[in-house]
Protein backbone atom coordinates (compact mmCIF):
# COMPACT_ATOMS: atom_id res chain seq x y z
CA UNK A 1 0.00 0.00 0.00
CA UNK A 2 1.17 3.45 -0.94
CA UNK A 3 1.72 6.12 1.87
CA UNK A 4 -1.88 8.03 1.56
CA UNK A 5 -3.78 4.78 1.35
CA UNK A 6 -1.86 4.11 4.77
CA UNK A 7 -2.90 7.34 5.94
CA UNK A 8 -6.73 6.76 5.00
CA UNK A 9 -6.31 3.17 6.89
CA UNK A 10 -5.60 4.64 9.95
CA UNK A 11 -8.14 7.13 10.30
CA UNK A 12 -10.47 4.78 9.11
CA UNK A 13 -9.24 2.61 12.19
CA UNK A 14 -9.40 5.79 14.44
CA UNK A 15 -12.79 6.50 13.33
CA UNK A 16 -13.87 2.69 14.51
CA UNK A 17 -11.81 2.96 17.75
CA UNK A 18 -13.37 6.12 18.82
CA UNK A 19 -17.33 4.77 18.03
CA UNK A 20 -16.68 1.75 19.53
CA UNK A 21 -15.42 3.36 22.58
CA UNK A 22 -18.59 5.60 22.83
CA UNK A 23 -20.96 2.58 22.24
CA UNK A 24 -19.19 -0.05 24.46
CA UNK A 25 -16.63 1.22 26.97
CA UNK A 26 -18.66 3.05 30.32
CA UNK A 27 -16.82 6.44 30.10
CA UNK A 28 -18.01 6.52 26.66
CA UNK A 29 -21.53 5.72 27.20
CA UNK A 30 -22.33 7.76 30.24
CA UNK A 31 -19.86 10.66 29.05
CA UNK A 32 -20.12 10.67 24.90
CA UNK A 33 -23.26 8.63 23.62
CA UNK A 34 -25.50 10.83 26.29
CA UNK A 35 -23.93 14.22 25.63
CA UNK A 36 -25.00 13.11 21.98
CA UNK A 37 -28.46 11.72 23.41
CA UNK A 38 -28.64 14.93 25.91
CA UNK A 39 -28.79 17.23 22.70
CA UNK A 40 -31.33 15.84 20.88
CA UNK A 41 -29.23 13.17 18.68
CA UNK A 42 -30.84 10.29 17.36
CA UNK A 43 -29.16 6.91 17.38
CA UNK A 44 -29.75 6.58 13.57
CA UNK A 45 -27.60 10.23 12.87
CA UNK A 46 -25.01 9.25 15.46
CA UNK A 47 -24.77 6.36 13.82
CA UNK A 48 -25.04 7.63 9.90
CA UNK A 49 -22.15 10.29 10.91
CA UNK A 50 -20.24 7.25 12.87
CA UNK A 51 -19.90 9.99 15.91
CA UNK A 52 -17.46 8.71 18.58
CA UNK A 53 -15.90 9.32 22.05
CA UNK A 54 -11.87 9.67 22.69
CA UNK A 55 -10.73 8.45 25.98
CA UNK A 56 -9.77 11.01 28.81
CA UNK A 57 -6.03 9.21 28.44
CA UNK A 58 -2.96 10.22 27.19
CA UNK A 59 -2.40 7.23 25.14
CA UNK A 60 -5.66 5.25 24.34
CA UNK A 61 -5.85 5.39 20.70
CA UNK A 62 -1.86 5.31 20.19
CA UNK A 63 -1.36 2.12 22.58
CA UNK A 64 -4.21 0.51 20.89
CA UNK A 65 -3.36 1.36 17.51
CA UNK A 66 0.61 0.43 18.30
CA UNK A 67 -1.05 -3.22 19.56
CA UNK A 68 -2.58 -3.56 16.68
CA UNK A 69 0.09 -3.19 14.50
CA UNK A 70 0.36 0.41 13.03
CA UNK A 71 2.95 2.73 12.48
CA UNK A 72 3.19 5.53 14.72
CA UNK A 73 4.46 7.37 11.89
CA UNK A 74 0.90 7.72 10.09
CA UNK A 75 -0.37 8.16 13.45
CA UNK A 76 2.08 11.50 13.75
CA UNK A 77 1.25 12.24 10.10
CA UNK A 78 -2.81 11.93 10.50
CA UNK A 79 -2.09 14.40 13.53
CA UNK A 80 -4.34 11.13 15.56
CA UNK A 81 -1.15 11.71 17.89
CA UNK A 82 1.35 14.62 18.39
CA UNK A 83 5.22 14.55 19.31
CA UNK A 84 5.85 17.02 21.33
CA UNK A 85 9.70 18.86 21.65
CA UNK A 86 10.74 16.46 23.92
CA UNK A 87 9.93 13.96 22.02
CA UNK A 88 6.42 12.69 24.03
CA UNK A 89 4.06 11.05 22.27
CA UNK A 90 0.74 11.78 22.83
CA UNK A 91 -3.14 11.64 21.39
CA UNK A 92 -4.11 14.72 20.03
CA UNK A 93 -8.12 13.70 21.07
CA UNK A 94 -8.69 13.22 25.05
CA UNK A 95 -12.12 13.18 26.26
CA UNK A 96 -14.35 14.69 23.36
CA UNK A 97 -16.65 13.79 21.44
CA UNK A 98 -15.72 13.08 17.72
CA UNK A 99 -16.71 14.05 14.58
CA UNK A 100 -15.09 12.26 11.91
CA UNK A 101 -14.82 14.03 8.63
CA UNK A 102 -15.30 12.30 5.40
CA UNK A 103 -14.18 13.36 1.79
CA UNK A 104 -17.10 12.79 -0.37
CA UNK A 105 -16.26 9.32 -1.57
CA UNK A 106 -16.69 8.68 1.63
CA UNK A 107 -13.31 7.69 3.17
CA UNK A 108 -12.35 9.09 6.35
CA UNK A 109 -9.37 12.22 5.91
CA UNK A 110 -9.71 13.57 9.78
CA UNK A 111 -11.71 14.65 12.57
CA UNK A 112 -13.38 17.35 14.57
CA UNK A 113 -13.34 16.73 18.45
CA UNK A 114 -15.75 18.96 20.95
CA UNK A 115 -14.83 19.41 24.39
CA UNK A 116 -17.65 18.48 27.11
CA UNK A 117 -16.31 20.89 29.49
CA UNK A 118 -17.86 24.53 29.57
CA UNK A 119 -14.62 26.03 30.57
CA UNK A 120 -14.12 28.88 28.35
CA UNK A 121 -10.27 28.49 28.66
CA UNK A 122 -10.48 24.70 26.48
CA UNK A 123 -10.88 25.47 22.64
CA UNK A 124 -14.73 23.86 21.77
CA UNK A 125 -13.38 22.06 18.96
CA UNK A 126 -9.96 20.86 18.36
CA UNK A 127 -9.65 19.16 14.79
CA UNK A 128 -7.12 17.30 13.14
CA UNK A 129 -4.15 19.72 10.98
CA UNK A 130 -3.42 19.59 7.58
CA UNK A 131 -1.86 15.82 6.30
CA UNK A 132 -1.45 14.32 2.82
CA UNK A 133 -5.17 13.19 2.81
CA UNK A 134 -6.81 16.58 5.04
CA UNK A 135 -7.00 19.66 3.07
CA UNK A 136 -9.49 21.69 4.90
CA UNK A 137 -10.20 24.17 2.31
CA UNK A 138 -11.20 21.61 -0.12
CA UNK A 139 -13.82 19.79 2.51
CA UNK A 140 -16.96 19.98 3.20
CA UNK A 141 -18.56 18.15 6.24
CA UNK A 142 -21.21 15.97 5.74
CA UNK A 143 -20.79 16.14 1.89
CA UNK A 144 -20.61 12.67 1.72
CA UNK A 145 -23.75 12.24 3.59
CA UNK A 146 -25.70 14.55 1.45
CA UNK A 147 -24.06 14.83 -1.96
CA UNK A 148 -27.63 12.35 -3.31
CA UNK A 149 -30.02 14.72 -1.85
CA UNK A 150 -28.20 17.51 -3.04
CA UNK A 151 -28.63 16.38 -6.91
CA UNK A 152 -32.18 15.34 -6.42
CA UNK A 153 -33.50 18.77 -4.81
CA UNK A 154 -31.05 20.31 -7.03
CA UNK A 155 -29.97 22.54 -3.85
CA UNK A 156 -27.50 22.64 -1.00
CA UNK A 157 -28.13 24.41 2.34
CA UNK A 158 -24.87 25.20 3.58
CA UNK A 159 -24.47 26.18 7.46
CA UNK A 160 -21.27 26.90 9.75
CA UNK A 161 -20.97 23.54 12.38
CA UNK A 162 -20.93 20.18 12.65
CA UNK A 163 -24.12 19.62 15.00
CA UNK A 164 -25.94 22.09 12.48
CA UNK A 165 -25.22 19.56 9.57
CA UNK A 166 -26.65 16.33 12.70
CA UNK A 167 -29.63 18.31 13.15
CA UNK A 168 -31.05 19.39 9.35
CA UNK A 169 -30.29 15.81 8.49
CA UNK A 170 -32.09 14.81 11.53
CA UNK A 171 -35.11 17.25 10.61
CA UNK A 172 -35.09 14.98 7.41
CA UNK A 173 -33.27 17.70 5.01
CA UNK A 174 -30.59 15.69 3.99
CA UNK A 175 -29.02 18.13 1.28
CA UNK A 176 -26.65 20.20 4.04
CA UNK A 177 -23.04 20.80 4.55
CA UNK A 178 -20.97 22.73 6.70
CA UNK A 179 -17.78 24.50 5.82
CA UNK A 180 -16.62 23.99 9.55
CA UNK A 181 -13.45 26.20 10.96
CA UNK A 182 -12.62 27.85 7.97
CA UNK A 183 -14.34 30.57 6.40
CA UNK A 184 -15.81 29.21 3.41
CA UNK A 185 -13.25 28.87 0.59
CA UNK A 186 -13.94 29.30 -3.35
CA UNK A 187 -12.72 25.22 -3.80
CA UNK A 188 -15.23 24.69 -1.62
CA UNK A 189 -17.77 26.16 -3.75
CA UNK A 190 -16.77 24.55 -6.83
CA UNK A 191 -16.86 21.29 -5.04
CA UNK A 192 -20.81 22.18 -4.21
CA UNK A 193 -21.03 23.25 -7.85
CA UNK A 194 -20.34 19.79 -8.89
CA UNK A 195 -23.40 18.34 -7.43
CA UNK A 196 -25.51 21.39 -7.83
CA UNK A 197 -25.73 25.16 -8.77
CA UNK A 198 -27.84 26.45 -5.85
CA UNK A 199 -26.66 27.18 -2.53
CA UNK A 200 -28.82 28.69 0.22
CA UNK A 201 -26.97 29.59 3.13
CA UNK A 202 -28.05 29.21 6.84
CA UNK A 203 -25.96 30.92 9.23
CA UNK A 204 -25.98 31.43 12.83
CA UNK A 205 -27.69 34.27 13.83
CA UNK A 206 -24.51 36.97 15.21
CA UNK A 207 -24.68 39.93 13.24
CA UNK A 208 -21.07 40.17 13.50
CA UNK A 209 -20.82 36.89 11.40
CA UNK A 210 -22.65 37.95 9.07
CA UNK A 211 -21.26 41.35 8.32
CA UNK A 212 -17.75 39.91 7.75
CA UNK A 213 -19.11 37.00 5.21
CA UNK A 214 -21.04 39.30 2.94
CA UNK A 215 -17.42 39.91 1.09
CA UNK A 216 -16.77 36.25 1.07
CA UNK A 217 -20.25 35.32 -0.24
CA UNK A 218 -19.80 37.16 -2.88
CA UNK A 219 -16.88 34.06 -4.05
CA UNK A 220 -20.17 32.25 -4.76
CA UNK A 221 -21.83 34.75 -6.85
CA UNK A 222 -18.70 34.67 -8.93
CA UNK A 223 -18.96 30.92 -9.39
CA UNK A 224 -21.95 31.41 -10.92
CA UNK A 225 -23.93 29.23 -8.24
CA UNK A 226 -27.20 31.30 -7.01
CA UNK A 227 -26.94 31.89 -3.18
CA UNK A 228 -30.02 32.82 -0.86
CA UNK A 229 -29.51 33.38 2.61
CA UNK A 230 -31.82 32.75 5.44
CA UNK A 231 -31.17 34.34 9.00
CA UNK A 232 -32.07 32.43 12.20
CA UNK A 233 -32.79 34.90 15.15
CA UNK A 234 -29.59 36.28 17.20
CA UNK A 235 -28.55 33.40 19.62
CA UNK A 236 -29.49 30.95 17.58
CA UNK A 237 -28.13 28.44 14.94
CA UNK A 238 -29.65 25.87 12.70
CA UNK A 239 -29.10 23.15 15.28
CA UNK A 240 -30.78 25.28 18.30
CA UNK A 241 -33.52 26.55 16.64
CA UNK A 242 -34.56 22.82 15.48
CA UNK A 243 -33.83 21.26 18.77
CA UNK A 244 -35.79 23.87 20.38
CA UNK A 245 -38.77 24.60 17.99
CA UNK A 246 -39.11 21.70 15.95
CA UNK A 247 -38.02 20.40 12.40
CA UNK A 248 -41.56 21.67 10.89
CA UNK A 249 -41.38 25.33 12.28
CA UNK A 250 -37.55 25.21 11.25
CA UNK A 251 -38.82 24.17 7.44
CA UNK A 252 -41.20 26.87 7.65
CA UNK A 253 -38.50 29.80 9.11
CA UNK A 254 -36.41 28.81 6.01
CA UNK A 255 -39.18 28.97 3.14
CA UNK A 256 -40.57 32.32 4.70
CA UNK A 257 -37.28 34.19 5.32
CA UNK A 258 -35.16 32.61 2.25
CA UNK A 259 -33.77 35.89 0.43
CA UNK A 260 -31.35 36.31 -2.27
CA UNK A 261 -27.93 37.19 -1.53
CA UNK A 262 -28.13 40.73 -3.56
CA UNK A 263 -31.19 41.73 -1.39
CA UNK A 264 -30.50 40.47 1.82
CA UNK A 265 -26.72 42.20 1.60
CA UNK A 266 -28.37 44.88 0.02
CA UNK A 267 -31.13 45.59 2.86
CA UNK A 268 -28.34 44.83 5.72
CA UNK A 269 -26.14 47.45 4.36
CA UNK A 270 -28.77 50.35 3.93
CA UNK A 271 -30.02 49.78 7.10
CA UNK A 272 -26.47 50.67 7.90
CA UNK A 273 -26.14 53.73 6.09
CA UNK A 274 -28.92 55.05 7.01
CA UNK A 275 -29.64 58.51 5.84
CA UNK A 276 -26.26 59.45 4.84
CA UNK A 277 -25.81 60.60 1.30
CA UNK A 278 -22.00 59.53 1.32
CA UNK A 279 -22.82 56.14 2.19
CA UNK A 280 -25.65 55.11 0.71
CA UNK A 281 -23.47 55.96 -2.72
CA UNK A 282 -21.35 53.72 -0.82
CA UNK A 283 -23.67 50.70 -0.58
CA UNK A 284 -25.24 51.62 -3.89
CA UNK A 285 -21.16 50.96 -5.72
CA UNK A 286 -21.14 47.95 -3.24
CA UNK A 287 -24.06 46.10 -4.80
CA UNK A 288 -23.13 47.08 -8.25
CA UNK A 289 -19.76 45.73 -7.10
CA UNK A 290 -21.66 42.07 -6.53
CA UNK A 291 -23.72 41.98 -9.31
CA UNK A 292 -21.06 42.84 -11.45
CA UNK A 293 -19.28 39.41 -10.30
CA UNK A 294 -22.38 37.47 -11.71
CA UNK A 295 -21.30 35.61 -14.49
CA UNK A 296 -24.83 35.51 -16.47
CA UNK A 297 -25.52 38.77 -17.91
CA UNK A 298 -28.82 38.11 -17.91
CA UNK A 299 -29.54 37.30 -14.39
CA UNK A 300 -27.27 40.07 -13.90
CA UNK A 301 -29.60 42.27 -15.52
CA UNK A 302 -32.57 41.47 -13.66
CA UNK A 303 -30.78 41.65 -10.34
CA UNK A 304 -30.07 45.42 -11.40
CA UNK A 305 -33.51 46.45 -12.06
CA UNK A 306 -34.52 44.86 -9.02
CA UNK A 307 -32.19 46.86 -6.56
CA UNK A 308 -32.91 50.14 -8.74
CA UNK A 309 -35.89 49.91 -6.62
CA UNK A 310 -34.41 48.86 -3.46
CA UNK A 311 -32.10 51.70 -3.59
CA UNK A 312 -34.32 53.93 -4.92
CA UNK A 313 -32.08 54.78 -7.92
CA UNK A 314 -32.73 54.92 -11.66
CA UNK A 315 -31.93 51.77 -13.25
CA UNK A 316 -30.10 53.20 -16.12
CA UNK A 317 -27.28 55.18 -13.53
CA UNK A 318 -26.60 51.15 -12.22
CA UNK A 319 -25.69 50.07 -15.27
CA UNK A 320 -23.44 52.86 -16.25
CA UNK A 321 -21.70 51.94 -12.65
CA UNK A 322 -21.99 48.34 -13.41
CA UNK A 323 -20.58 49.23 -17.16
CA UNK A 324 -17.73 51.16 -15.71
CA UNK A 325 -16.88 48.33 -13.11
CA UNK A 326 -16.58 45.93 -16.02
CA UNK A 327 -14.46 48.59 -18.07
CA UNK A 328 -12.10 48.59 -15.22
CA UNK A 329 -11.60 44.95 -14.92
CA UNK A 330 -10.70 44.51 -18.11
P1 LIG B 1 -21.83 23.66 19.22
O1 LIG B 1 -21.60 24.45 20.46
O2 LIG B 1 -21.31 22.27 19.35
O3 LIG B 1 -23.24 23.72 18.75
O4 LIG B 1 -20.88 24.31 18.13
P2 LIG B 1 -21.21 25.26 16.90
O5 LIG B 1 -20.99 24.47 15.66
O6 LIG B 1 -22.52 25.95 17.06
O7 LIG B 1 -20.01 26.28 17.09
P3 LIG B 1 -19.85 27.75 16.56
O8 LIG B 1 -21.09 28.31 15.95
O9 LIG B 1 -19.23 28.51 17.67
O10 LIG B 1 -18.73 27.54 15.44
C1 LIG B 1 -19.02 27.00 14.18
C2 LIG B 1 -17.92 26.05 13.76
O11 LIG B 1 -16.65 26.67 13.89
C3 LIG B 1 -17.82 24.78 14.62
O12 LIG B 1 -18.68 23.75 14.22
C4 LIG B 1 -16.36 24.41 14.43
O13 LIG B 1 -16.15 23.75 13.20
C5 LIG B 1 -15.69 25.76 14.38
N1 LIG B 1 -15.22 26.12 15.72
C6 LIG B 1 -15.95 26.62 16.75
N2 LIG B 1 -15.18 26.79 17.86
C7 LIG B 1 -13.94 26.38 17.50
C8 LIG B 1 -12.69 26.31 18.21
O14 LIG B 1 -12.56 26.61 19.40
N3 LIG B 1 -11.61 25.85 17.50
C9 LIG B 1 -11.69 25.48 16.19
N4 LIG B 1 -10.59 25.04 15.57
N5 LIG B 1 -12.85 25.52 15.50
C10 LIG B 1 -13.97 25.97 16.14
MN1 LIG C 1 -1.41 16.95 -0.59
MN1 LIG D 1 -21.33 31.26 15.58
MN1 LIG E 1 -24.34 25.26 17.83
MN1 LIG F 1 -23.12 27.72 15.90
Amino acid sequence: VDRRESLYIVSNYAAKFFANKMWNSEAGKTIGLSYFKERGFREDIIKKFELGFSPDDWNALLDAAVADGFKQEFLEETGLVIKNDLGRIYDRFRGRVMFPIHNFTGRIIGFGGRTLKTDKAVPKYVNSPESDIYHKSSVLYGLFQAKKAIRDFDNCYLVEGYADVLSVQQAGVENVVASSGTSLTVEQIRLIGRFTKSVTILYDGDAAGIKASLRGLDMILEEGLDVKIVLFPDGHDPDSYIQQLGADTFKTHVEKNKKDFIFFKTEILLKDAGKDPIKRAGVIREVVESIAKIPDAIKASVFLRECSNLLQMEERILISELNKMKLGKA
